[in-house]
């Protein structure tokens, strides 16, 4: 079994099949979806996505590259951060490639962070050209936070280390079967600190890279690990699954 531990099927990209895709995984290996909202009403739809299926389980925030689009109201997002079925805050963090408005970010991260700290779930990271700025928060936040796990990681293992020091983990999605680079990390980072994920509708891994990404594709970035970490398919699908129910609190 695995778990694709970060998704959108909230996403418009799923409005005319999300039913079969859902099935599909659900018929073919994947035992649980943890289902990312990246705005107030995309988490409310990933609340309702959870209460609808047992093993879809939601995670809330308002993403970088959203912020601009909607004003913070802390005691909404208090209240659907307490929902049974939401395991995580996030996605949050700094994106430097889409955004501008880095203060704004910022502030926003910390807001997520103190829910987080609030409700005492974890959080999912995104940093996107921006991991020294992604560091220095998690480093220096008012109450350190160190549960979590690092999304769509495709930077070296130096960088990577940091993240592990700090006590996160790391997580592996579709870009990592495109080239080199993108997996460099993998061979280096233990396998009882990572986990994986589709990020779908995006980041389709080979060989429907291009295409919609869905959740039953998890299992192409779980075979690239193991290929790269030269042990069995199971092996990954295992330790990353075990990881994932820690992190997550699944049953
Ligand atoms: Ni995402």
């Amino acid at each position: 079994m695995l778990i694709d531990t970060h998704s959108h099927l909230n996403f418009k990209e799923f409005d005319k099949d999300r039913d079969e895709v859902i099935k599909r995984a659900f018929e073919n290996g994947v035992g649980k979806i943890i289902n990312v909202g990246t705005n107030l009403r995309g988490s409310q739809d990933s609340i309702v996505l959870a209460e609808k299926h047992e093993n879809i389980y939601a995670a809330i925030s308002l993403h970088p590259i959203n912020i601009e689009k909607e004003k913070f109201d802390e005691k909404a997002w208090l209240e659907l951060a307490g929902h049974q079925k939401v395991v995580a805050i996030g996605e949050t963090g700094f994106d430097f490639y889409h955004s501008s408005d880095r203060e704004k970010q910022k502030e926003i991260f910390k807001e997520l962070i103190k829910i987080a700290c609030q409700v005492k779930k974890p959080l999912i990271i995104h940093s996107r050209e921006a991991d020294q700025k992604t560091l220095d928060i998690l480093n220096h936040s008012e109450s350190p936070f160190s549960r979590g796990v690092i999304h769509c990681f495709d930077r070296d293992y130096t960088v990577a280390k940091k993240f592990l020091d700090l006590g996160f983990l790391i997580s592996y999605t579709g870009n990592i079967t495109y080239n080199k680079e993108n997996a460099s990390s993998i061979s280096k980072v233990p396998l009882d600190k990572m986990m994986v994920e589709t990020d779908c509708p995006f980041l389709a891994p080979v060989p429907f890279r291009g295409k919609r990404n869905e959740p039953l594709y998890v299992k192409y970035v779980a075979q690239k690990i193991a290929e790269i970490k030269n042990i069995s398919f199971e092996e990954v699908a295992e330790k990353t699954t075990q990881n994932a129910k820690k992190l997550f609190g699944l049953k």
